[in-house]
């Protein structure tokens, strides 16, 4: 059977984007439009996923008032005379299915994907975070690719990558792919799948196996909800994924690699940096307020720069 459930943990405290993030998600954030969520589910459902599955946490109702059908809302906007608007809620009448389940303590996000585990059962899925999109508008079918080559590979996960500058590895969990696996050589070429021999948290740059980070989106035989309920606490306090992956390798599992394309790049809306350039790129490539966007910045910009 297809994979078609995904896991998206929803849950975090999202500090990094305070006083945003104090009472709303960060995963509903807008960039250009639409919220952040918006474009993950739509990336998913791109790419074959029918089950979405969120693991929330307090103050995250907004994330399933946004995948309701929202009744009263159409009709004001029939009565209104507004229904052009109406096709800005098509989102909602996506063929899948929602379900949520609570992450009652925020332990990490391997905690958070332990919490699916009852509802998931013992059938493959895909985790994707609910705070990153991939590619220009969701443009990606990386998902699609990550479960074509879990299937074909009988891959106990496959794990997406970015990558990422040499001194910035210090912030990611970065890949120690197997010299000579499958296609990978020391400069790869984008797109390729290589074996996984490690995954080393948050190196510093001299001891980085790689520039290769770990991206957002993950496929996994349900033997990963055995191996987060023996992980150990890591830092902070937290179940962290990375860990149950690396006892993943250390017992044998087949874990790859899939790197992601230039034209399928990561936003990362976690913090604020990747957030104001994530939003700004997204505007700017709206067909509709793009346009006017990229005057006013020219011209903004420039009387920045003219010398007094
Ligand atoms: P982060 O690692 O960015 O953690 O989460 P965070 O707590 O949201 O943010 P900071 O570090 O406080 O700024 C990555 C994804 O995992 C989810 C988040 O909601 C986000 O979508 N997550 C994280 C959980 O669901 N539960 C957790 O305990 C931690």
């Amino acid at each position: 059977m297809a994979i078609d459930l995904a896991i998206v943990p929803v849950a975090g405290h999202g500090t990094r984007l305070l006083p945003s993030t104090k009472s709303q998600p960060k995963e509903m954030l807008p960039v250009g439009r639409k919220p952040v969520v918006q474009y993950v589910v739509e990336e998913l459902a791109s790419s074959g996923m029918r089950r979405i599955l969120f693991v929330t946490g307090p103050g995250k109702t907004s994330i399933e008032n946004h995948f309701d059908i929202n009744v009263e809302l159409i009709s004001v906007l029939r009565e209104t005379g507004k229904e052009e608007l109406l096709e800005e809620l098509e989102f909602e009448r996506k063929d899948l299915q929602y379900f949520y389940t609570r992450q009652r303590r925020q332990l990490g996000l391997g905690h958070a994907v332990l919490c699916a585990q009852p509802l998931a059962g013992r059938e493959p899925v895909v985790v994707a975070l609910g705070d990153s999109i991939i590619g220009l508008n969701a443009q990606s079918d990386i998902v699609r690719r990550m479960t074509d080559e879990f299937e074909r590979a009988d891959a106990d996960a496959v794990i997406a990558f970015e990558t990422v500058l040499r001194e910035d590895v210090v912030h990611y969990g970065i890949a120690k792919p197997r010299v000579g696996s499958n296609s990978w050589s020391e400069s790869p070429t984008l797109g390729e799948v290589f074996v996984l021999d490690d995954l080393i948290e948050k190196p510093a740059v001299a001891e980085a196996p790689s520039n290769l980070a770990v991206a957002a989106r993950y496929v996994f035989k349900p033997a990963i909800f055995d191996l987060l309920a023996q992980t150990p606490p890591g830092k902070g306090g937290e179940i962290q994924l990375t860990d149950a992956i690396r006892l993943m390798i250390q017992k044998g599992g087949k874990v790859l690699g899939l790197q992601l394309p230039a034209s399928e790049r990561r936003f990362d809306i976690g913090n604020f940096e990747s957030y104001f350039q994530a939003f700004v790129e997204f505007a700017l490539a709206d067909p509709r307020y793009g346009p006017a966007l990229r005057d006013f910045l020219r011209v903004h910009l420039g009387q920045e720069h003219r010398p007094c």
